[in-house]
């Protein structure tokens, strides 16, 4: 049965209640020899409590016992307190400790190694605690807005026989006798998936072994991805926009409080909620780079981040770029008819230096011309034949992107490295715990 006494401290704060029952863990403790002041910390908030020695010998003596991250039940009364740190405080009348906890690793000022070392035990401070909040509203925010416009959640296998972003960054896995590659992207089987549902989208763990040690960078991450027939790539990138626009405004509307407390400038994502995103081609991205920023980059070379970062610099809002160079681009991505220079795709990037957040892209209808590039990156077409069916048998446009989950978070809690933006990153360097 459910102890119905006890609520959170948010709660609590909310119903301004006089008498609470509050549980959790010492955030905080000071000791004089008349007072024990703790901060207690629940899923929801933090808040002072205070033991006072007249009051109360026996419980203050309790209270002594006290370390940081001990787990306890505490009631009391619950008033306004200017100086306590959120503006409140209980006078504590009950203490029920329930387990004393050893010192605990994490002090202040530590490494971030050590941070990612205990990362099981961090996951408690009020940063990730704030993250994670915001990373479930955008995980919730993606799946509604797909589904409030009609698409259906359509799986594909995470074990998959070839690649789909280029061989370099498969992850290998021995399947029985044989081996399979873990999934780099649903698209293809997406592909498979639009010729029966029309218009889908998926959320899903996605693998690529990344050798860079960049901040932008995870072994394993969560891609959104949608893909949808008739699609073509202008009505593509607006679908992006909307999408971002609106995961922007669904953490505005649920996560103020988050926001503050990673001290996110919110005004500036309200104004990524009103702003119209622009969409440029890549030889106009080169024009910029060349003309405002001396920085004389050859058509045909992919963008850098240095590049990237330039241009959302210039736009200072999210940007879709269009028409990258056919050559440096997968397989499946088809040149247009008016320049088979230009491949019809986009990436969307995010200003204040995060770079790219969307890739996608129409989907090439010519099983040719997709042979000859996959036997140019030395594939085996034969693996694909189930894929090239696709066009064989009622083929029709279709396009699709995918969204990086964690890219999107760290711009939107403005974190310095994606590793924050998931539970127990994953990198090259990194696998545990
Ligand atoms: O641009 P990418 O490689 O596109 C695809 O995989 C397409 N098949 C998607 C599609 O059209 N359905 O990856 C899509 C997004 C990138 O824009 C980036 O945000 C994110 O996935 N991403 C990563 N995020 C974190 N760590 C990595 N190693 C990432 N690689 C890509
Ligand atoms: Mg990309």
């Amino acid at each position: 049965m459910k102890d119905s006494k006890y609520t959170t401290i948010e709660e609590a704060l909310k119903k301004h209640l006089t008498q609470v029952y509050l549980r959790g863990w010492i955030y905080r403790e000071r000791k004089s020899n008349k007072f024990v002041f703790i901060v207690l910390r629940d899923e929801s908030d933090i808040i002072q409590c205070v033991i006072s020695k007249n009051k109360n010998q026996e419980l203050f003596e309790t209270a002594e016992k006290l370390t940081i991250e001990s787990s306890v039940k505490i009631s009391g009364e619950l008033k306004k307190d200017v100086r306590a740190p959120t503006g409140f405080e209980v006078s504590v009348s009950e203490l029920e400790i329930i387990q004393i906890s050893e010192p605990f690793p994490i002090t202040e000022h530590q490494s971030p190694e050590l941070l990612y070392d205990n990362r099981h035990l961090w996951l408690r401070s009020r940063k990730l605690n704030a993250v994670l909040k915001i990373r479930h509203t955008i995980v919730g925010a993606i799946h509604k807005f797909f589904r409030d416009h009609g698409y259906y959640e359509f799986d594909a296998p995470i074990f998959q026989p070839s690649m789909s972003e280029g061989g370099s960054t498969l992850f290998e896995v021995k399947y029985f006798e044989d081996k399979v590659y873990l999934s780099q992207s649903w698209q293809l089987y997406a592909e498979a998936g639009v010729f029966s549902l029309g218009k889908i989208y998926n959320m899903g763990p996605t693998f690529r072994a990344e050798k860079s040690k960049t901040s932008r960078h995870l072994a394993e991450f969560w891609m959104a991805e949608m893909e949808a027939a008739w699609m073509k790539l202008d009505e593509l990138t607006e679908v992006a926009k909307d999408e971002i626009r609106f995961i922007i405004q669904e953490v505005l509307k649920n996560n103020k409080k988050e926001l503050e407390i990673l001290n996110r400038d919110i005004p500036l994502l309200e104004n990524y909620v009103k702003v119209e995103y622009p969409t440029i081609k890549y030889a106009e991205v080169l024009e910029i780079l060349n003309e405002k920023y001396q920085m004389n980059v050859p058509w045909g070379k992919d963008l850098r981040t240095i590049e990237e970062a330039k241009i959302a610099e210039h736009f200072k809002v999210p940007v879709v770029v269009t028409h990258y160079p056919t050559e440096i681009m997968g397989f499946y991505k088809p040149p247009s008819d008016e320049n088979p220079e230009e491949a019809l795709c986009f990436d969307m990037l995010a200003p204040e230096g995060y770079c790219e957040i969307i890739g996608g892209s129409e989907r090439s209808l010519s099983v040719e011309n997709m042979m000859e590039r996959l036997r140019a990156e030395g594939e085996t077409p034969e693996t694909y034949e189930w894929y090239f069916d696709l066009r064989r048998y009622g083929s029709v446009p279709h396009s699709g992107y995918g969204l990086g989950v964690e890219r999107v978070i760290s711009w939107i809690c403005g974190l310095d490295n994606i590793k924050d933006a998931i539970p127990f990153p994953r990198t090259m360097l990194r696998k545990t715990p």
